[in-house]
């Protein structure tokens, strides 16, 4: 009892003491997962993103398309069974920055990859309305107009190598011939149709 009086009247204790506790329940979370292969080996066949569906990527951060779409099914039955698969951390090895979201205003991407034709997704980023009437997605025809000039594609794959993804020497040499002179759609089409295609597909 009287211990714990000293704590309540001891503010700077207290902030001493909580710290210490949020710490250890913190590390108690955190560390194994960095030593647990389910969660830093990548799944089977997971490969480095080509040079266009790098690009792609890039256009899907800089269009905030996370910002309305998750990248992340949960293990939970409605999901799996409107998705597919859940996600599983192996899948994200390579992602940087991951782009599971927070926020669904639109269905989740994470299995979307084959699900639809390249020209449905053209006709539908084009302008959603074309495909889905009742649609509140914005529409992005400027990424039929934009072209890639593939000019620091080399230099991202380096900065990703950095950071462990294993592209090789040739993956960067070859990466701005790749993509110069394609259009933003076919980057960001091929991306699309990628995701998620490693794991079972439900539909
Ligand atoms: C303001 C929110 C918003 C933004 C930003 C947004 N979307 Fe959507 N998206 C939606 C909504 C709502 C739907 C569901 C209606 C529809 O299919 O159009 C949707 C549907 C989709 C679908 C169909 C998914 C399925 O399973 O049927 C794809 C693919 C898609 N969006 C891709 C994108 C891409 C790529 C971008 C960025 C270029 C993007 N969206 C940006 C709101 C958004």
């Amino acid at each position: 009892m009287k211990n714990h009086d000293l704590v309540e009247k001891n503010i700077g204790l207290m902030l001493v003491l909580v710290v210490v506790a949020i710490s250890f329940g913190g590390l108690v979370e955190i560390v194994p997962q960095l030593y647990l292969d389910e969660t830093t080996k990548p799944v089977a066949g997971l490969k480095p993103l080509p040079a266009l569906e790098l690009e792609g990527r890039d256009i899907y951060i800089r269009e905030g398309c996370s910002v309305c779409h998750t990248q992340m099914v949960r293990p939970l039955r409605a999901e799996v069974e409107r998705y597919g698969h859940y996600s599983v951390a192996g899948e994200s090895v390579y992602e940087h920055p991951f782009l599971w979201g927070s926020k669904r205003t639109g269905p989740d991407l994470a299995r979307v990859g084959q699900r639809y034709s390249d020209n449905w997704h053209k006709a539908h980023l084009y302008n959603p309305r074309n495909v889905v009437p009742k649609s509140n997605m914005p529409a992005f025809p400027w990424l039929f107009d934009n072209k890639l000039d593939g000019k620091y594609t080399g230099a991202k794959m380096k900065a990703l190598r950095a950071v462990g993804v294993p592209y090789t020497d040739e993956d960067i040499a070859g990466a701005e011939e790749a993509v110069k002179g394609v259009a933003e759609i076919d980057a960001l089409v091929a991306y699309l149709q990628q995701l998620g295609v490693l794991l079972t597909h439900k539909r």
